[in-house]
């Protein structure tokens, strides 16, 4: 279950502000669901701004710059993770962080190691697992922002996942940017027939977005259409959707398909 990062911060405030009263609302909705969940928080304010004020996002950053940056990063996205565990735990749902920082590094900006181990160890012993977009050591470029919808889809590969939810602020994929274009349209399915077209569509986002936007997620996302699992893009600012979508019942959404 991935809480985009706009939907539980205020994303254009700086300094950086959690969005509390949808936290509190999405924890509520998770008490709903009785299986095992791994929560993935995007970056929203607290990755994206500190991200991009050290250069990540610019091919042309270098490793300095970027390795200077992790102190920043990591703390506000330990803010972040620290809020949304305590509102969890709070709620009566048992959860514990994991942070990639610590159990992965990358290549390149691709995972080249991550470790489940802890992750799977928690959700045995009954724990929902927190985890988070963060900035991991990257061999090649110093250091690299691992989004979380990346970690989303390589945990939807790893352990045995049935539903990936990305939770965004709008309601799904849409055939043209709605802030540009008030008449695009929502997309209810995409799947062989009309992936391309959708991807041609879908630029990157717009603000401080250094992780690449919806065309990046997508991509991620049709890639693992491949295996046999419910993929949905949902709008988690709509209260009570994620609630329907846990239980089963149809809501607005884009679902990704073979
Ligand atoms: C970004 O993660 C993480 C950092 C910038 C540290 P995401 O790319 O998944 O975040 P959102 O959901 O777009 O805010």
């Amino acid at each position: 279950m991935k809480l985009g990062g706009s939907v539980i911060t205020h994303k254009g405030t700086s300094p950086p502000a959690t969005n509390d009263e949808n936290i509190h609302r999405i924890t509520k909705e998770l008490k709903t669901y009785k299986g095992g969940i791994v929560v993935v928080l995007g970056g929203g304010a607290h990755g994206h701004q500190a991200a991009h004020s050290y250069g990540f996002g610019d091919p042309t950053t270098n490793k300095e710059r970027l390795l200077m940056g992790i102190p920043h990063i990591r703390h506000n996205m330990s803010i972040l993770a620290l809020e949304v565990e305590s509102a969890l735990n709070e709620g009566g749902i048992p959860t514990v962080v994991i942070s990639p920082f610590s159990i992965s590094t990358l290549k390149n900006k691709q995972i080249q190691s991550f470790s489940t181990t802890i992750m799977e160890r928690a959700l045995e012993s009954g724990c929902v697992v927190v985890t988070h977009g963060d900035v991991c050591f990257d061999e090649e470029r110093g250091a690299s922002i691992l989004s979380g919808d990346t970690i989303a889809v390589y945990l939807a590969k790893k352990l045995d996942v049935k539903s990936v939810y990305i939770g965004t602020d709008v309601d799904g994929v849409l055939d043209d940017n709605p802030t540009l274009n008030p008449s695009a349209k929502h997309i209810p399915v995409i799947d062989h027939t009309n992936r391309e077209d959708v991807l041609r569509k879908t630029g990157p986002s717009k603000n401080t977005d250094v992780t690449g936007g919806m065309s990046k997620k997508l991509n991620e996302l049709l890639e693992l259409a491949k295996q046999d699992l419910d993929i949905v893009i949902f709008n988690l600012t709509v209260p009570g959707r994620l609630t329907s979508l846990l239980s089963g019942e149809s809501v607005t959404c884009t679902r990704i398909i073979p």
